[in-house]
C-alpha cells in the first residue's frame, strides 16, 4: 500500500521527515507546506536538498486542505500558547486528512475532556485520525518506560531524566530571552511565566498518559524547577554566558499519587555538560523503584555516514513519526492511542 503524505514545515525536523518520505517506496510525497516566505513555490526537492519532487512548497492551507492525501506529517515551531495549532490541525483533520504531530497534542485528553473532544469531533467529522508523538514526549515515557514497567511486580515510583548539551544550539534568541541562560539566576523565575505554561502543559501529557494507563490518578502534577549559575564564562554556539549567570534550566515535574510522588519526569539544559552535577551524566535516565529495582540508561549518536548535519535528536524524533503512519491511517477516527500490552498496573485499577 502507498501512503500519500503533505509535509508540513520544514525545520530541522520537518526536514528529516521529508527525507524519510522521499527515501520510503511506500511514501508519496502529494504537499508541503511552509511557514518561510523565502520557501514559498520551492520545490520539495530542493529544501530537502534531494533531486525535484514536483511538489512545490505553499504558505495557503487551502490549497492543503483541497489535497487528497493520508496523512499530514505536522512538525511546526511549537508556539506560545500552547493552542496555537489547534486551528490548522483541527481543520486538517476536518478535511478527512491524519495528522502526525510533534508539535504536542500527544495526551489532548491530559487537559481535560474540552480539549480531548475538540480533536476527537474534528476526526470523527473527517474520518481521520490524530496522533501527537517524538521522542520526549511521546516515545520515552509513554512507549519505553511503560513497557519496561511491564515486567514489575511492584512499582512505587519512576524517575526519567533527560539531560541535553544546549551548548551547540545556534539561535541567541532562543538561547537567552526564551530560554534565559546567561540572565540573573536571583530573577529567572521557572515557576511562572509563558514558556513555564507550554512546558507544564506539553509534558503533563506524558505524566497524564502514564498514569492512566498504569491505573495512576494524580492527585496533582507539581513542579519542581530551578536554575544553575556559570562556574565560569562559557563561549557557546549562541554567544557568551558570564560566570554566575544561568547556565542550566532543570525542568521537573512530579506526579503525585496517593500523597506520594510516583513518577518525576526531568528535563535538563545545560550550556555545559561538564558541571560536576552533570558530568558523566547519560542522555537518559530511567530508575523504577519496585521489585525489581530498574536502572536503564540511553544515549544517541550522530551517524557519522550522512551528507546531511542531521544530528542523532532529529532522526530519533522523526522515526517514531514515519514509523506511525500505516498504524494511524488504520486507525479509528479521533484521538490515536498508542497501544501499550500490559504495563504494570496498580491493585485495583482493573477491579
Ligand atoms: N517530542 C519530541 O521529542 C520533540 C523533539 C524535537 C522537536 N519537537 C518539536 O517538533 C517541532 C519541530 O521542531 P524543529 O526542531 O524542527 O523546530 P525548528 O527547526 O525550529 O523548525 C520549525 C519550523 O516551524 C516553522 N515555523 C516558522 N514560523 C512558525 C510559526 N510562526 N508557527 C509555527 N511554525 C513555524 C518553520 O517552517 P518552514 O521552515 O517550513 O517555514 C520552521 O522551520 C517543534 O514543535 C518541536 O517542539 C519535539
Amino acid at each position: 500500500m502507498t501512503y500519500s503524505v503533505v509535509q508540513w514545515a520544514t525545520g530541522a525536523i520537518g526536514k528529516t521527515c521529508l527525507r524519510g518520505v522521499l527515501d520510503r517506496p511506500e511514501l508519496e510525497l502529494v504537499g508541503l507546506y511552509v511557514y518561510g516566505e523565502r520557501k514559498e513555490g520551492a520545490d520539495a526537492g530542493t529544501i530537502a536538498r534531494y533531486p525535484e519532487t514536483g511538489v512545490r512548497a505553499t504558505r495557503n492551507i487551502n490549497e492543503i486542505l483541497a489535497l487528497d492525501a493520508d496523512v499530514v506529517i505536522h512538525t511546526a515551531r511549537l508556539q506560545v500558547p500552547y493552542e496555537t495549532h489547534d486551528a490548522d490541525i483541527v481543520a486538517l483533520l476536518r478535511s478527512g486528512k491524519n495528522v502526525i504531530t510533534t508539535a504536542g497534542d500527544h495526551y489532548p485528553q491530559a487537559h481535560g475532556p474540552e480539549r480531548a473532544a475538540l480533536f476527537e469531533q474534528a476526526g470523527l467529522d473527517g474520518g481521520a485520525t490524530l496522533y501527537g508523538v517524538g521522542m520526549n514526549p511521546g516515545f520515552l515515557l509513554e512507549r519505553l518506560v511503560l513497557g519496561l514497567t511491564g515486567v514489575c511486580v511492584e512499582l512505587e515510583s519512576v524517575d526519567v531524566e533527560e539531560m541535553l548539551d544546549a551548548s551547540t544550539m545556534p539561535d541567541p534568541d532562543f538561547v537567552f530571552n526564551v530560554m534565559g541562560m546567561g540572565s540573573d539566576p536571583a530573577t529567572l523565575d521557572l515557576s511562572a511565566g509563558p514558556l513555564t505554561v507550554l512546558f507544564g502543559k506539553l509534558y503533563a501529557e506524558a505524566i497524564r498518559f502514564f498514569g492512566d494507563r498504569t491505573g495512576t490518578t494524580f492527585e496533582r502534577i507539581q513542579a519542581d524547577h530551578r536554575v544553575l549559575p556559570a562556574t565560569r564564562d562559557l563561549a557557546v554556539s549562541a554567544g557568551v554566558i558570564p560566570a554566575g549567570t544561568v547556565a542550566a534550566t532543570e525542568w521537573r515535574w512530579h506526579g503525585i499519587a496517593d500523597g506520594k510522588r510516583f513518577v518525576t519526569l526531568s528535563v535538563i539544559w545545560t550550556m555545559d555538560p561538564t558541571m560536576p552535577e552533570y558530568e558523566g551524566r547519560n542522555h537518559w535516565t530511567v530508575h523504577l523503584e519496585g521489585k525489581p529495582v530498574l536502572d536503564l540508561t540511553l544515549d544517541m549518536a550522530d551517524p557519522t555516514d550522512s551528507r546531511f548535519q542531521t544530528k542523532a535528536g532529529q532522526y530519533i524524533t522523526a522515526g517514531p513519526v514515519l514509523n506511525a503512519i500505516p498504524d494511524v491511517v488504520a486507525a479509528p477516527p479521533g484521538i490515536f492511542t498508542p497501544p501499550v500490552f500490559a504495563p504494570f498496573r496498580r491493585q485495583g485499577a482493573l477491579a
